[in-house]
């Protein structure tokens, strides 16, 4: 580990998780604690709640929890270490010294991977401005695609030259190794000898810089019709694709009233080139929530601008719904005479797509135009088909308001009565709400079974002796006293006494550090814990604390039946002789309770 905990102890101390977790959620003081809608789901009610006395947050809807750095953790996509040194930044504490030091999967830091690319950038640009080497992408740049030398050094943009080993050496020369350069898919690893090779080869490349100006990733397009035509960096310790948007660190600086969304980084090129720069794509994947999120703290209007085709206009209906969920005004733009806007602008202008982008559509304007395209109104079957769709749509708006605003307008698409179509919207939204329900319940069910349990698998082999441990690892959390009972062996319960992998490496871990010289501390969790887990630490503490009943009879009984689940376990492996032994003893405690009972 690169920190001390010593030190992790003090960044923890110095961070405000007020202040911290309130730049991305508007926390609202309740009683002790303070509640906001989540930023790691999508949610409309708040069940996101912070304790600042406790230092710790939760989420009631996602079960997301933790501390301030399993906050950064997810809220950043950072790993441990650098959470700690991001807040440590924060807080403007020093760094201790070792912590040059590599770490991770990959052995290979965040830091260094974006030295990297910063190296590698600047290599692919020079090589597209030699005369020499970089000629092909110049040309292409330029006359195939119509971009100015100042947009081309605006977005950085570079050549991967036809070479397997030109960037490598470059970067050996400059000190990286071979598994640096791997880890920061920079280079790829050869079958056959095991040594890096350039991974971009013969590409126009487009370096992929975050919000605060580090080259995080790279996609590179072949200058034929090749395949594939766009290669991205796979996700290394920098990058995730899911969470990264092309052109944001320009757009940042403009897009307070709107952003426009687009498919392709030529896209975003041309339209930033043509005075949009509030335009922003994301990495040849479909839009995240987690992208949602990203939209939603820089901008209030997102415009999507998607290929004109079926396949672009679907996608853009599923951007509308991720979008929607967050709380964003989202329009949509039909562009039309062209495939998408970088070829509608270099068709028809500047000044032609500005119209069009303040002609935006809302998502229900654009969504019902596509849905009575498809029938005629004039033939009564089309039109019960429409109206059911249109009410469908109408049943998924959460505010009364707005179905109340789309009532109005269908009634006059349709020539139907408002309150006809009312009638049929609260049908729809009562029976998805009783489906609703019954899912609910099933998956209460599955979770009661432990069925599909990702952090704790082992729960559904003994989902008793699963519930029971919860218990107790929920009481040694909260409570003192009963580590002590377990420290000085009054409550005889050790590692070998749990039946789960997980609880049992959560007890370890909890009365390791009860005997430490610190105590228990959640930030310490971290270390060996991901932020999945950590949250499910978190909910077993929260669950138990909901509760009244907490005494020492709560306890005990949760560790007997733990060593009763243990004994059965040994016993079916055991001789003849202790199964006998054993079922003796239970009948002998089955007759005794009967007779207590009397
Ligand atoms: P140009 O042909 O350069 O104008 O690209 P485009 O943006 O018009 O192409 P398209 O609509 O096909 O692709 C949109 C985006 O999807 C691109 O900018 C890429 O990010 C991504 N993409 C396209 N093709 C590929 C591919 O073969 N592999 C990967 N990983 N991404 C791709
Ligand atoms: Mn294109």
């Amino acid at each position: 580990m690169r920190f001390s905990e010593n030190f992790i102890q003090e960044v923890v101390d110095r961070t405000d998780i007020e202040e911290l977790i309130g730049r991305y959620v508007e926390l609202k003081r309740s009683g002790a604690n303070l509640v906001g809608r989540c930023p790691f789901h999508s949610e409309k009610t708040p069940s996101f709640s912070v304790s600042p006395t406790k230092k710790m947050f939760f989420c009631f809807g996602c079960h997301a929890g933790g501390t301030v750095i399993t906050f950064v953790q997810k809220a950043e996509n950072l790993d441990f270490p650098d959470a700690v040194e991001y807040l440590a930044n924060r807080a403007g504490l020093p760094l201790p010294k070792e912590s040059e030091q590599n770490y991770g999967n990959t052995g290979v830091s965040r830091k260094r991977v974006l030295e990297m690319n910063l190296e590698a950038a600047k290599f692919f640009r020079a090589c597209l401005f030699d005369s020499q080497l970089g000629a092909e992408g110049m040309k292409y740049f330029h006359e195939d695609r119509g971009l100015s030398v100042a947009t081309v050094k605006h977005f950085g943009l570079g050549f991967a030259p036809n070479s397997f080993n030109l960037l490598t050496d470059h970067m050996h020369r400059l000190g990286y190794t071979d598994e640096e350069l791997i880890a920061a898919c920079l280079c790829g690893k050869s079958q056959k000898t095991g040594r890096a090779y350039d991974y971009f080869r013969n590409r126009v490349m487009f370096p992929i810089i975050d919000p605060s100006g580090n080259v995080v990733a790279f996609g590179g397009r072949v200058m034929d019709d090749s395949k594939p035509k766009y290669l991205n960096s796979a996700d290394t310790p920098a990058f995730k694709k899911s969470k990264q948007l092309f052109a944001l660190n320009f757009a940042k600086n403009c897009c307070a009233e709107k952003m426009i969304l687009c498919e392709g980084y030529m896209d975003v090129i041309a339209l930033h080139a043509a005075g949009f720069e509030y335009a922003v794509a994301t990495l040849g994947t479909a839009i995240t929530p987690e992208h949602a999120r990203i939209f939603s703290k820089y901008t209030q209007k997102v415009i999507i601008s998607y290929d004109s085709d079926d396949a672009g206009q679907n996608a853009a209906n599923k951007a509308m719904k991720i979008l929607g969920e967050v709380g964003m005004d989202v329009r949509v733009l039909k562009l039309s005479g062209a495939k998408d806007p970088d070829e509608y602008i270099k068709q028809f202008g500047a000044e032609k797509f500005r119209q069009v982008l303040e002609q935006s559509k809302t998502g229900f304007d654009h969504k019902s135009e596509r849905i009575l395209s498809k029938y005629d109104l004039s033939v009564g079957s089309d039109k019960i088909k429409a109206s059911g769709e249109i009410c469908a749509l109408i049943a998924e708006y959460w505010s009364a308001v707005e179905r109340e605003v789309y009532l109005s307008q269908a009634s006059t698409l349709l020539g139907l009565p408002v309150e006809v179509l009312k009638n049929s919207v609260e049908q729809i939204r009562r029976k998805q709400a009783r489906a609703y329900e019954a899912k609910q319940s099933r998956e209460a069910q599955a979770s009661v079974k432990n069925f599909g349990d990702r952090i704790n698998p082992d729960a559904a082999k003994d989902p008793r002796a699963a519930s029971a441990e919860e218990t107790v690892l929920g009481l040694l959390l909260i409570f003192e006293e009963y580590r002590n009972s377990v420290d000085s062996g009054e409550t005889e319960l050790t590692e070998v006494d749990f039946v789960t992998d997980f609880h049992r490496r959560v007890f370890a871990a909890i009365m390791r550090m009860h005997r430490s010289e610190g105590g228990l501390r959640h930030e310490l969790f971290g270390m060996e814990f991901s932020p999945d887990e950590m949250g499910r630490i978190e909910k077993t503490e929260v669950a138990r604390q909901q509760l009244s009943k907490n005494g020492p009879e709560v306890f005990r009984s949760a560790v007997r039946v733990l060593k009763d689940a243990r004994k059965q376990e040994s016993v079916k492996s055991g001789s003849l002789d202790e199964r006998i032994a054993y079922l003796r003893e239970k009948q002998a405690k089955l007759h005794k309770g009967k007779a207590d009972q009397k």
